[in-house]
């Protein structure tokens, strides 16, 4: 076989789906992948007339930047919505694009946002009733005043109750109210961390999209932790969420662990036997400012269509609630290091010692 040959059937069969588009938005030639890309047809996507504001951007910025990345979002033939990532780069004539179905990884992001705002409704509704009840307790009070002030006066003193059983009614309401929003009591056990994060690896990888390396750096013998495994695994995907968003041209995220037998000084009081997880990412890093204020609820330096900034509050609870601490390195250029300390489960008396601040001293 020629050199043509040779490279007309490595373009032909490689799992990229790969398409050329001459410089007049006309498809030159598309690969078998992208033929047979899932659910929706590429020719069509890429020659559409120009309405699609993204294709426009993609178009735009190749012949401005000679590189762009969009995402469309289409409804297959059987009603699903499916996100597509293009990536284009110019060539000698026309330019490339590689596409990509990144269907899964939103699904989950949204997922994820949804239970985020989920949890915000819940803070919210809680917080008004927290005010509705102060409101009541005053009628209460003040109606148990007024009932003694009243004396034998009957009719008065119909009034009186009649405004006493209506506030217990709306207390009742209240409380009824709220019991879905209670949250659901935390189940703690002893688990294997290496276990929990190997077996989230398949899930892990697919949040931070094949952009990003996945490494499992996981200490031999790494102690159990007592702790909520529903809530371990959400503030996992919350740290690989934000590793992701802060490696938007790839990099490495590792996930270690390793057993740390941390002084009482360095721990504020809190010393002994942790199983650690550092996450680290390869990523932009922060200021001095957004570290100070990473943990805060809703902080993000993602706008408000992007972050609820409540993903790092999630994790500093669960860290907290499993009586541990978390350290954070980072610096602009330099890439993030989270490390979770967990109290092994052997020194479970130490998790009855709760930090009242999360964010602990050890380095
Ligand atoms: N690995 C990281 N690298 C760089 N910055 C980070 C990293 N993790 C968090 N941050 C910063 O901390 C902020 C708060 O993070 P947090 O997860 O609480 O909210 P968010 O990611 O902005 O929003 P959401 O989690 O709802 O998507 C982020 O907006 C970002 O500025
Ligand atoms: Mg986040």
């Amino acid at each position: 076989m020629d050199d043509t040959g040779l490279y007309q059937s490595l373009f032909e069969d490689s799992f990229e789906p790969t398409i050329v588009v001459g410089d007049d938005d006309r498809i030159v030639v598309m690969n078998r992948a992208a033929r047979d890309f899932p659910g929706v047809d590429l020719a069509a996507l890429l020659e559409e007339p120009a309405t699609d504001t993204f294709l426009e951007g993609l178009r735009s910025e190749l012949k401005a930047r000679g590189r762009a990345t969009v995402e469309v979002q289409r409804t297959d033939a059987h009603g699903r919505v499916r996100y597509v990532e293009l990536k284009g780069r110019r060539a000698i004539q026309g330019f490339v694009v590689v596409a990509r179905d990144v269907t899964e990884r939103r699904q989950l992001e949204d997922e994820l946002s949804q239970l985020q705002r989920g949890e915000l409704l819940g803070y919210q509704a809680a917080s008004v009733a927290h005010d509705l009840n102060n409101l009541l307790s005053v009628i209460v009070c003040s109606s148990a005043a007024l009932a003694h002030e009243v004396g034998d006066r009957a009719h008065l003193l119909d009034l009186v109750h009649e405004i006493q059983a209506a506030t217990n009614r709306g207390a009742k309401m209240l409380r009824q109210l709220l019991s879905p929003l209670r949250r659901k009591a935390t189940i703690r056990q002893p688990v294997n961390l290496n276990d929990a994060i190997a077996g989230m690896q398949p899930l892990l990888e697919r949040i931070v999209g094949p952009e990003v390396e996945l490494s499992l750096a996981l200490g031999a013998d790494v102690g159990e932790a007592t702790i909520d495994r529903d809530a371990l695994e959400h503030a996992l995907l919350n740290l690989a969420a934000n590793a992701r968003d802060a490696m938007p041209r790839g990099g490495r995220l590792t996930i270690g662990t390793r057993d740390v037998s941390l002084g009482e000084e360095e721990m504020a009081g809190l010393g002994g036997q942790y199983a650690a997880i550092a996450v680290s990412d390869t990523g932009l890093g922060m200021t001095r400012e957004v570290r100070e204020r990473m943990f805060d609820r809703f902080f993000t330096t993602k706008g408000a269509t992007q972050g609820t900034g409540l993903g790092l509050s999630m994790v500093r609870r669960f860290i907290t609630e499993s009586g541990g601490c978390v350290s954070v390195h980072s610096d602009p250029g330099q890439g993030t290091t989270l490390s979770l300390y967990l109290p092994r489960t052997r020194g479970r008396e130490r998790a009855s010692k709760r930090p009242r601040l999360a964010l602990c001293p050890c380095a």
